[in-house]
């Protein structure tokens, strides 16, 4: 018993829990994930099993992403992402859906299956439908030889190492690194990108690891407020653009390990619904980079305020305007638009980590969940 408490404790690395280790853990695994694909000095990049059907994803009328729960989010990142670089249309479908409703595949269909453990029980079903109906099935998948890797006709592996926290961090991010190569890639591919939006987002995506680093930088900060709204019973995770997924992916955390009802939303779809809850109990965090849509941002952030919903805001670092606004600010490095998805998710899982554990709960391992769900 004692032997396998220290066993722990020294997988722990010195961490209170799992989650903050692989939270921290992001800017190496990162860095892991594109190491020997994305040669930006070269203007390259390299992934075999894109190159190997590159002529299936240039072709393809459309792309389909089956996912569940964080794998879920990282498609919706991934078709801004397919559809702005690449202008190949993508649908992302919750794989549970997706295999019981007949959906309509054509053989130039390119199906791309987003699974962490690569064991998902209604992933792998998807799969196979997908590969039924004639369609090419791509597998990101983090464990290497899962059940999801070997059933897809090609691949590629996020390199985020053993995640061990039932809420998924690391493989979150790497699941975006992984995607935003490869909506590149086929942009390149397609030619749908100018040569200096392509460049100035390989020279990004390399600077990720350490703008990550940054971001964790913020950590006091995040526990502080964390303090302040530990008891809340709702919280609102609002985001627009490339950050709307995040916002999602930011209120699934809080759920599953503080248990606090959270629902992340599309920031300007607030007021045809969720503003009505919005009162003076109501934290309320909004993703707010100095980006295309920060105007239209502040205008929700002054609505929110108007009705006196707490405000803690993820704004780029420097910025003024939201400051004065909101209750509370979390700073983070900018990049590009599509590239400060991977930024903003790290605060988000600093703050439901934080409640958590102010909370009590039982971070790695909350309750109802297993961390691969292998029944339907
Ligand atoms: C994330 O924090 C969850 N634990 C869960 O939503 C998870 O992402 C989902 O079950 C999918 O798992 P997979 O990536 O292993 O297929």
């Amino acid at each position: 018993q004692e032997l396998q408490l220290n066993l722990e404790q020294i997988e722990k690395g010195g961490y209170d829990h799992f989650m903050l280790k692989e939270i921290y853990e992001q800017p190496d695994v990162i860095r892991d994930t594109f190491r020997g694909r994305l040669l930006s000095d070269q203007g390259l990049i390299k992934m075999a099993g894109i190159e190997d059907n590159l002529n299936k994803f240039t072709n393809a009328k459309r792309i389909i992403i089956v996912a569940c729960g964080t794998s879920w989010h990282a498609g919706q990142v991934a078709e801004y992402m397919i559809e702005e670089f690449a202008r190949i249309p993508v649908e992302v479908e919750y794989a549970s859906e997706f295999r019981y409703r007949n959906p309509i595949i054509n053989a130039d269909d390119v199906v791309i299956a987003i699974s962490q453990s690569g064991e998902t029980a209604d992933t792998l079903a998807a799969i196979k439908l997908a590969k039924e109906k004639g369609a090419f099935v791509f597998g990101v998948c983090n464990v290497v030889g899962s059940s999801i890797s070997r059933e897809t006709h090609a691949g590629a592996y996020t390199h985020a190492g053993p995640e061990i926290g039932v809420a998924s961090t690391k493989a979150f991010t790497t699941q975006i690194t992984v995607l935003a190569l490869i909506a590149l890639r086929l942009a390149k591919a397609k030619g749908t990108i100018s040569q200096s939006d392509y460049l100035r987002n390989l020279i990004e995506l390399e600077l990720i690891p350490e703008k990550v680093e940054e971001a964790l930088k913020e950590n006091d900060r995040i526990l502080e407020i964390a303090r302040i709204y530990k008891d809340a019973a709702n919280c609102l995770f609002l985001g627009r653009g490339f950050n709307f997924p995040v916002a999602l992916e930011g209120a699934l955390k809080l759920k599953e390990i503080s248990y606090i009802h959270a629902e992340g939303y599309p920031a300007a779809e607030m007021k045809h619904g969720p503003i009505a809850l919005i009162d003076e109990n109501m934290p309320v965090i909004v993703i707010a980079p100095q980006q295309n849509h920060y105007d239209k941002v502040v205008s929700n952030i002054q609505e929110i305020k108007a009705r006196s919903g707490k405000i803690i805001a993820l704004v780029s670092k420097g910025d003024e305007q939201v400051k004065n606004l909101a209750d509370h600010i979390i700073e983070m490095p900018n990049s590009t638009e599509a590239l400060t998805s991977i930024i903003a998710t790290i605060p988000l899982q600093l703050l439901s980590y934080h409640v958590a554990v102010l909370r009590g709960t039982n971070v790695d391992q909350p309750r109802n969940l297993a961390k691969s769900v292998t029944v339907e």
